[in-house]
């Protein structure tokens, strides 16, 4: 192993975890490696479509994975149903950005220092959608830039991603929770038209929903991490995986390894994916 690559693992606390199965694909300079996960959650068969409403559909101009879709039982109550928001829909990238800068939708603007619309690839394959900004967060403007941020860094690197590149990051709000609390139902509902506009201009092959928030945004049903990994989700008709929130992360270590198991199993969905589409094979 390259010594980038060790300390890439190491620091997700999963070298002794795992060995190279199969044929592997180096990318020394990206610091990618295909590994396959000790064990792999079984397969989920097909099951009911898109658990987003149709309101909250985007247009996708891909085409996207047909295969496994699942979504929790029937029980499970939405939750985060978009809000209705005046005219978002139609909003390119600046004015997108603008409208999120001095959003009043909901109680977060208030002491917010700045919102954080989002960074990356605004025509990226990968989307990856964190829960909500924090200190840091909101004193640059930009997602992920703490500590967390600093493990999603070596998480997308591990998988062969680099921010940035063929990578979109944004969160299930926009503007910091007072103290980093978990953002309620009505904030993630009226924030959620952002999100669903990032993701119609975007367009994004594969969404990685990072923790509980987010992946309950998307989905609009109750999610429990743990019970959601390793299946194949779907918003509109563009897959999402569910993968542990790296904040948790930090206060979970053993956890890491499973959430390399989810990062592993996105990369091969997004494989599946270029393979359909016919797009030569990179990440
Ligand atoms: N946690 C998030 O969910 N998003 C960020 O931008 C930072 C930390």
């Amino acid at each position: 192993m390259s010594q980038r690559r060790d300390s890439i693992l190491r620091e997700m606390g999963l070298a002794p975890l795992w060995r190279v199965r199969g044929p592997v694909d180096l990318n020394e300079e990206a610091g990618a490696v295909v590994l396959e996960p000790p064990k792999e959650a079984p397969p989920v068969p097909p099951a009911a479509v898109a658990s987003a409403p149709s309101s909250a559909l985007p247009r996708p101009l891909r085409s996207v994975l047909p295969a496994v879709t699942s979504r929790e039982p029937e029980s499970m109550p939405p939750v985060g149903l978009p809000a209705t928001s005046s005219g978002v829909g139609e909003l390119d990238w600046d004015a997108l950005e603008a409208r999120i800068r001095s959003c009043e939708a909901c109680g977060l603007c208030r002491r917010r220092k700045q919102a954080v619309p989002g960074v990356g690839d605004r025509e990226a394959d990968w989307l990856f959608v964190g829960e909500g900004p924090g200190a840091e967060e909101d004193e640059r403007g930009e997602p992920f830039v703490g500590q967390a941020g600093r493990l999603l860094d070596n998480m997308l690197a591990s998988i062969g991603l680099k921010r940035g590149e063929d990578v979109y990051i944004g969160n299930a709000v926009k503007c910091r929770p007072p103290h980093n609390r978990t953002p309620d139902t009505a904030e993630l509902a009226a924030c959620f038209p952002y999100l669903q506009r990032q993701i119609e201009l975007v367009q994004p092959r594969l969404i990685v929903a990072l923790g509980r928030p987010a992946a309950q945004a998307l989905l609009t049903q109750e999610i429990r991490i743990g019970a959601a990994r390793g299946k194949l989700f779907t918003y509109g008709s563009i897959p999402v995986v569910v993968t542990y929130h790296p904040a948790y992360l930090l206060r979970n270590l053993p956890d890491k390894a499973k959430a390399w198991e989810d990062l592993c199993f996105a990369r091969r969905t997004m494989q599946r994916l270029k393979a359909e589409d016919g797009t030569p094979r990179s990440t």
